[in-house]
């Protein structure tokens, strides 16, 4: 197959949404010899699955030159020639175009054109513009340079799941990330967390990756002010609660964040009631004493209140698949289940009120609707012991009967 063809072929692959112009039917000079003279990990290789290239810009579009010439000298000589940029020019040699609002708006009206002026107020734009600090992110570390695609592409390196492998590259590499003094364990905590596992494992794209909290290319992603107030973005009933809670003005008083002083924030897991208490290990305890104050005894409430929802939610349980081992109808106990169930997830979710009295209503309500299942499902044992009895009995007395008609038909006889 000519180099042409395989090019072209490459290209068709790559492009899995198409919009506006079409690919180049005709690539200039610069994507036909670069082809031929590099391997397979070369620009015009890998520019098959780059978002320009697929909607009709060239190589010369980025870096400048005279697409008919023949030769690289003459390209080189030629008007407009940028090269490739240095590690340090590539935001604005990206925002030459990125930036301009009509040049962008002819190509895609529905991009936003703000990346330089985020970036700027990241600390990696920071960093690389005002200390020339080179290990930053820059445009390419996130995006590439040739292979550049929308975050909706699985392939691409901004798509949700392969984020932490993107921002991993460099903030998993102990070695490169040696003299700045912070850790690197960001991708194997965030790997074990809920939302590691919700996104990763689970393919849960509304679950974070480093960027929903961490922003894209500003320091916070858009909406908050900063990374105190992220979880509140997806979190809504949990922030709400805890805004009206007392323990906001007592953490903003000691310079506490608001969720990671108890949630953290890579490594976060799956909380329980046990966390709920006084007890040593337990933590509540790391700040409130068992001392009788009115804290302590609200904690305390709030504990038992959680383990009598348990314990009637788990005997309605028993008793709901006691009734389904037995053959009983259970479809409505279920969906009964499922009713305590929720109500159970949103007392857990009021904790976060910090004051037991709006947790009591609904562990009430919670514990009502267990106990009236329980009710039901002993009625439906009661039913089926009955059932038994009741065939039981009657099995006696057909045999009798059986037994009564044989003698007589014998005595006849
Ligand atoms: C006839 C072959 C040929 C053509 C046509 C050609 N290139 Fe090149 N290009 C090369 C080769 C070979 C190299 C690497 C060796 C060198 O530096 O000369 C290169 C290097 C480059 C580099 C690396 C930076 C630099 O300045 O060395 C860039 C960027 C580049 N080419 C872009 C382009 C663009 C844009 C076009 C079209 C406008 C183009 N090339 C046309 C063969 C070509
Ligand atoms: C979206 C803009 C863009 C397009 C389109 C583009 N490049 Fe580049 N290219 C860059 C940037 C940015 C760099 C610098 C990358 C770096 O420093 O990591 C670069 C670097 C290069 C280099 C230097 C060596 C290397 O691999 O990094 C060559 C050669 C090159 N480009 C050739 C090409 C050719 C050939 C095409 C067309 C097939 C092309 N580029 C299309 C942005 C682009
Ligand atoms: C010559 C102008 C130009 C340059 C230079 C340029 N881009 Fe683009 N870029 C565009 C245009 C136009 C689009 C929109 C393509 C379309 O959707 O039609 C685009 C699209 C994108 C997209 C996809 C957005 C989406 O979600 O659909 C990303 C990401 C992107 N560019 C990143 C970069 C990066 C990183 C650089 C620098 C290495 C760069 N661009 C350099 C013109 C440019
Ligand atoms: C730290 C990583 C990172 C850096 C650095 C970065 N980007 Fe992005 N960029 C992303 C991610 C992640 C997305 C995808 C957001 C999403 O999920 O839609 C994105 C999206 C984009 C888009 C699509 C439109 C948008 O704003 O959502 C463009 C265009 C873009 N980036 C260009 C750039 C340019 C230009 C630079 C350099 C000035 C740059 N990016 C630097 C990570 C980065
Ligand atoms: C090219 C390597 C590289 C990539 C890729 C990269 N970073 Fe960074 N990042 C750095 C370096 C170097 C620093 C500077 C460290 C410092 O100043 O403490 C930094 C700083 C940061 C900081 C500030 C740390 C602090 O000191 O508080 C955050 C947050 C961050 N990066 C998040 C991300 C996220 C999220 C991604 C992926 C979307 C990402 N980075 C991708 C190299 C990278
Ligand atoms: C649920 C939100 C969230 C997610 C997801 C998240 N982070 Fe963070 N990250 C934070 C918060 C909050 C901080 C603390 C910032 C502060 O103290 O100002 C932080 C701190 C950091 C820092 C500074 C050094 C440190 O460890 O304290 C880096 C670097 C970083 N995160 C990178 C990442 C990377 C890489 C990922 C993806 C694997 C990621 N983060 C995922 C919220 C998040
Ligand atoms: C982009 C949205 C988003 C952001 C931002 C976010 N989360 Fe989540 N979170 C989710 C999703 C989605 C789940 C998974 C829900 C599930 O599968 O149970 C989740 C799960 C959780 C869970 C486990 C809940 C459960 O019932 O299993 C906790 C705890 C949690 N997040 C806390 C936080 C904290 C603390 C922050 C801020 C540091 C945060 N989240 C930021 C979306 C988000
Ligand atoms: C990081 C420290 C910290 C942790 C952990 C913590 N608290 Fe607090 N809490 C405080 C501070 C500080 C106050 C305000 C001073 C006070 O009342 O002791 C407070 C106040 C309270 C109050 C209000 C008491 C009143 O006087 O009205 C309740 C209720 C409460 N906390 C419940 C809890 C529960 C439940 C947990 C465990 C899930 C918990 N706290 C974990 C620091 C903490
Ligand atoms: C004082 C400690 C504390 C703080 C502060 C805190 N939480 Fe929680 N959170 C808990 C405990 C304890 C649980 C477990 C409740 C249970 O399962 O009984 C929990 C459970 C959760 C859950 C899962 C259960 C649910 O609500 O659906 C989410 C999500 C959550 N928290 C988010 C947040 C967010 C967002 C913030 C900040 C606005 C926050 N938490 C602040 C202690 C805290």
């Amino acid at each position: 197959m000519s180099a042409l063809k395989t090019y072209l072929l490459l290209l068709a692959l790559g492009a899995a949404t198409p919009v506006g112009a079409a690919p180049a039917s005709q690539p200039s000079n610069c994507v036909k010899c670069h082809f031929d003279n590099e391997d397979e990990n070369g620009p015009a290789h890998q520019v098959a699955r780059d978002v320009h290239e697929q909607n009709g810009l060239d190589c010369a579009d980025c870096h400048g030159g005279d697409r008919t010439l023949g030769d690289m000298d003459s390209v080189r000589a030629s008007a407009g020639f940028r090269g490739a940029p240095d590690h340090l020019a590539i935001p604005q040699f990206c925002a030459r175009c990125h930036s301009d609002a009509r040049y962008m708006h002819d190509h895609n009206p529905s991009l936003p054109v703000d990346q330089l002026e985020k970036y700027q107020t990241s600390i990696h734009g920071q960093r690389l513009m005002q200390k020339k600090d080179q290990k930053v992110a820059t445009c390419v570390s996130c995006h590439t340079a040739h292979s550049i695609g929308s975050a909706k592409l699985p392939y691409s390196t901004t798509y949700p799941q392969n984020i932490p492998a993107t921002c991993g590259h460099c903030h998993s590499d102990s070695a490169y990330m040696a003299g700045y003094g912070i850790p690197t364990d960001q991708v194997e905590k965030y790997s074990r967390s809920v939302h590691g596992i919700a996104l990763l494992k689970q393919g849960d794209l509304g679950a974070p990756a480093c960027n929903d909290c961490h922003g894209n290319h500003g320091a916070a992603p858009p909406g908050v002010a900063s990374l105190d107030a992220v979880c509140g973005l997806c979190h809504a009933i949990e922030a709400r609660l805890f805004d009206g809670s007392p323990h906001r003005p007592a953490f903003v008083e000691q310079g506490l964040p608001m969720c990671m002083t108890c949630h953290s924030n890579h490594e976060i897991l799956q909380p329980s009631d046990s966390l709920i208490g006084l007890a040593d290990g337990q933590l509540c305890a790391t700040c409130h004493a068992d001392d009788g104050s009115k804290a302590a005894e609200e904690i305390l409430k709030v504990s038992a209140d959680l383990r009598s929802l348990t314990r009637a939610t788990d005997s309605a349980t028993v008793l709901v698949n006691r009734a389904g081992a037995k053959g009983m109808l259970i479809t409505d106990e279920e969906f009964a289940l499922k009713d305590v169930a929720q109500l159970g997830v949103q007392a857990r979710s009021s904790i976060h009120a910090f004051a037991a009295d709006s947790l009591t209503a609904k562990v009430k309500d919670g514990i009502a609707k267990a106990d009236d299942v329980s009710a039901r499902a002993r009625n439906l044992l009661w039913e089926y012991d009955y059932r038994r009895i009741g065939l039981g009995i009657a099995s006696i007395f057909i045999t009798l009967l059986a037994l009564g008609l044989y003698l007589k038909i014998r005595r006849i006889g």
